[in-house]
């Protein structure tokens, strides 16, 4: 068996995690919104139409911020068409999924979905097809209180009260070839920076997101944000990095999928700073890890593709990839990476929420499961408040075909001051080998511990609507601990949760005035 040596140090402080972090997205695509959150006919839909049983799995899964309505949707999406009475929205191609958009979920619908999910809306605008003019209507419309044509016709359509959404998105992936109005970083960066400043002359406090690239494997990739931000930097607080990670042959180096995010991450943390050097700022742009996850878009371009010019369907299948171990395992090293970079990545969106490359599934009419995907997600989300902490590693490395030697050990801790709990994530990217973990916790004010896994001795085990909980946490029984040494032994391909709690609040503040 392999052995690691970690040391958690509270004084290697990453930064204050954000919650936002743990946001997630909708979009209209597929089934996430149409037989996913909404379902009328179904025997567990509220009064509104939406499922209460996706309802709870979304508050169970803890999402803080939920982007909407895309995604390459919102580059031809016409927002008019999605307020005001049902029954006269007008249905619409979707030319970014080859489908029809009937428009029954729209703005108010969606946003009293949130309050129900107990979750905040991140709105993304169209600068594909449409501008500035169409973006401020909207902020008017969802922003202001009344008095003004937009304003009043949202208290028309039953909203007296405005939206008041804070974050915003201009636009999607505007560097991707295969985006509705496209364009070059020159063109997209003036755009949006005009936006932005019309926007923020309406309301200062907005945060605005710029987009960064879709991929870290662009070939406009680090050009395209130091373009983009020299236009706008002044007027916008985040750009954004997308990421998607699929097995294709090589599960040793799917499984360093973190150390891509960790490099992405850096490289453009990197160039925000440079145009920050060369234009003599003191302000900071964060990023907003607005869509990542695990997605087998191979399969998607291969297979699922809808074709034909007399083909639209509505809420059809797409993009319903069923998770394995192994991406759960990823998928918790990716919240790892974007743990390990809280000082700079202050939101985050899982890409996407329901049905679409999701952690949450449902058939019509009937039930809604967890993926693998799902229990990384709520451990983290639930207990990673406070603080990020740095954890050194000292283990064995692995060599990959994309990313050099490979530590077999990715981890990360938390401290959460205000309650004294605290955790270590980690992950075993070996496929074969167990690993006999040590970590001096030292530097934390923690009492007892407990210790759960994601693993199986089937790597591709999945949660199935035939097999709904056949992959859950459970807890590690090798976990021991002695004062502020602790070994664990983690199984080949896993994912676990070291969660350390509070010592009584006494104590704490007892070893606060020693310090
Ligand atoms: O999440 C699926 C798609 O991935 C989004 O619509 C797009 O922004 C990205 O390419």
């Amino acid at each position: 068996m392999h052995q690691a040596r970690l040391t958690v140090d509270s004084k290697s402080v990453i930064g204050p995690i954000n919650r936002r972090l743990f946001g997630s997205f909708v979009e209209h695509l597929g089934r996430s919104v149409y037989d996913g959150i909404y379902e009328p006919g179904h025997n567990l839909a509220d009064d509104e139409g939406f499922r209460t049983d996706v309802l709870d799995l979304v508050r169970e899964l803890g999402v803080t911020t939920i982007r909407y309505p895309g995604g390459n949707f919102v580059s031809g999406f016409r927002w008019e068409d999605s307020v005001g009475p049902r029954d006269q929205r007008p249905r619409r191609l979707d030319l970014a999924w080859h489908s029809t958009e009937s428009n029954e979920v729209g703005l108010s619908e969606f946003s009293s979905w949130l309050e129900k999910a107990g979750s905040e809306l991140m709105l993304a605008i169209n600068l594909g097809t449409r501008g500035m003019q169409e973006a401020l209507d909207l902020l008017e419309y969802a922003n202001l209180g009344s008095g003004t044509a937009l304003s009043e016709k949202r208290i028309a359509d039953g909203h007296p009260e405005p939206y008041n959404v804070r974050m915003w998105c201009l636009g999607n992936e505007m560097d991707g070839p295969w985006q509705l109005g496209h364009r070059s970083a020159e063109d997209y960066g003036k755009l949006a920076a005009q936006t932005a400043r019309a926007m923020r002359s309406f309301d200062p406090s907005l945060e605005l997101v710029l987009c960064g690239s879709s991929s870290a494997s662009m070939p406009t990739f680090g050009e395209w944000e130091r373009s983009v931000l020299t236009h706008a930097y002044d007027e916008v607080d985040y750009i954004s990095c997308h990421a998607y990670y699929e097995e294709s042959g090589d599960p040793g180096n799917f499984l360093a999928s973190g150390v891509n995010m960790d490099r992405f991450i850096e490289s453009v943390a990197a160039t925000a700073d440079h145009v920050k050097a060369v234009r003599g700022s003191d302000k900071t742009i964060n990023i907003s890890f607005d869509e990542w996850n695990i997605w087998y878009n191979e399969r998607f371009e291969k297979v699922d593709k809808i074709q034909g010019v007399d083909n639209w369907p509505v809420a059809p299948r797409l993009l319903e990839d069923c998770y394995t171990v192994t991406d759960a395992v990823v998928f918790g090293s990716l919240l790892i990476s974007l743990l390990n970079h809280a000082d700079r990545v202050t939101s985050a969106s899982m890409a996407q929420l329901v049905n679409v490359i999701a952690p949450i599934m449902t058939e019509p009419g009937g039930a809604a499961w967890r993926q693998t995907t799902f229990f990384p997600f709520a451990a983290t989300a639930a207990r990673a408040t406070g603080t990020a902490l740095r954890v050194q590693i000292d283990c064995e490395s692995y060599s990959t075909s994309s990313y050099g030697e490979v530590p077999l050990i990715d981890a990360v801790a938390t401290f959460d001051e205000s309650s004294g709990h605290g955790a270590v994530y980690l992950v075993n990217r070996s496929q074969n080998e167990e690993i006999e973990v040590s970590i001096d916790i030292g530097g934390l004010p923690v009492g007892n511990m407990t210790a759960r896994t994601l693993s199986s001795e089937d790597p591709n085990a999945a949660n199935t609507i035939d097999d709904q909980n056949r992959v859950n946490l459970t807890e590690n029984p090798t976990l021991r601990h002695a004062g502020t040494s602790v070994s664990i032994v983690l199984p080949p391909v896993s994912w676990t949760e070291l969660a350390l709690n509070s010592l009584v609040p006494e104590k704490v503040n007892e070893l606060r005035r020693t310090e």
